[in-house]
């Protein structure tokens, strides 16, 4: 296969914008980054167009509803950009013979597990954006058998909204928080997530088959109050940390309780090296301080 360039949606968001910054390392690649306005994605009629037009050798979609509590109540809207638009992305890359990478969530699961989620782990989703995100899985493998899906979760970056930016901002603002301590994940940093996403790529590049359901966060686990005192403690913030449990916290969207995601797949496929989740907060606090 002989990838060279490569479409690349949501490139505001977290992730787009962590493929951009480590897009420059890899300059044999030629991305193109679009946005909503370039790209929208709840309007599935004119994807095939968009593509053809850019003519790519492959398809990253970082684009995506994330709205979790809203997609409660914006159902149609959430469904057309996580579902629809995906299994239409993916049917434009099957007539183009081209990849196509796509993302999803550790909310396909019901939360209920004691032991890490593996890729074939009985679909279940927590709560509406859940449903979304595994509808879309399903229907872009069945438009396309090569399609390629990576779930994720806790992501956060440097760049965006996210829980590590949330939290230092309240850090500063507040004497106290409360924070959920009974809900288990792995947090993801983007730009790990983007680097992965390259080596894919690359590994296309070299022959290797690769299709299906991977996994990708980072290494280790924690709770939400966890993560809170790790961002605390590097970003060297004073603020009293008190855990409460979910039911202190109601929200919209149900949350999962256990939402560990086991990597073991495409650690052992593709060899890629996943660094903890401690190390790439370090790496995500030093750019933001
Ligand atoms: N964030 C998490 O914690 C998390 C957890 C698990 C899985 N994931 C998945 O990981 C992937 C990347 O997420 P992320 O954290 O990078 O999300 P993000 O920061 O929320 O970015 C999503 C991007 O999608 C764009 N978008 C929304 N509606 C669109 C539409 N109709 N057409 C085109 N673009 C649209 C947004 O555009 P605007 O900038 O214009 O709003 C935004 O730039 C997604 O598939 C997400 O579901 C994320």
């Amino acid at each position: 296969m002989s990838i060279q360039k490569v479409l690349v949606s949501g490139a505001n968001g977290q992730l787009g914008w962590e493929i951009a910054q480590a897009a420059k390392l890899f300059p044999n690649f030629e991305f193109v980054f679009v946005d909503r306005n370039a790209m929208d994605l709840s309007n599935s009629n004119e994807l095939s167009g968009i593509v053809s037009l850019f003519a790519p050798d492959a398809i990253i979609n970082t684009a995506a509803y994330t709205a979790v509590d809203k997609a409660e109540t914006e159902n149609e809207l959430a469904y057309a950009i996580n579902a629809e638009a995906v299994a239409t992305l993916a049917s434009i890359a099957k007539q183009k013979n081209i990849p196509f990478i796509t993302y999803s969530t550790d909310y396909v699961f019901n939360g209920n597990a004691n032991s890490p989620y593996l890729t074939d782990t009985k679909l279940d989703p927590v709560n509406f954006y859940g449903k979304t995100k595994a509808d879309g899985e399903q229907m872009a493998l069945a438009e396309n058998e090569n399609t390629i899906i990576i779930r994720t979760s806790w992501v956060f970056s440097s760049h965006g909204n996210n829980f590590v930016k949330t939290m230092m901002r309240l850090m500063k603002e507040r004497d106290a928080l409360n924070i959920v301590g009974d809900q288990k994940g792995r947090p993801t940093y983007a730009k790990d997530l983007a680097h992965a996403t390259i080596q894919i790529l690359i590994a296309l590049n070299e022959g290797k088959q690769i299709s299906g359901i991977y996994h990708y966060a980072n290494a280790g686990e924690t709770t939400w109050f966890g993560f809170a005192e790790k961002i605390k403690d590097l970003a060297g913030l004073e603020c009293d940390l008190k855990a409460i449990t979910s039911d202190q916290f109601p929200t919209p969207a149900k949350r999962p309780n256990y939402s560990v995601l086991d990597t073991h797949k495409i650690e052992n496929d593709l060899g890629i090296e996943i660094p903890s989740w401690e190390i790439a907060l370090k790496q995500c606090i030093d750019q933001l301080t």
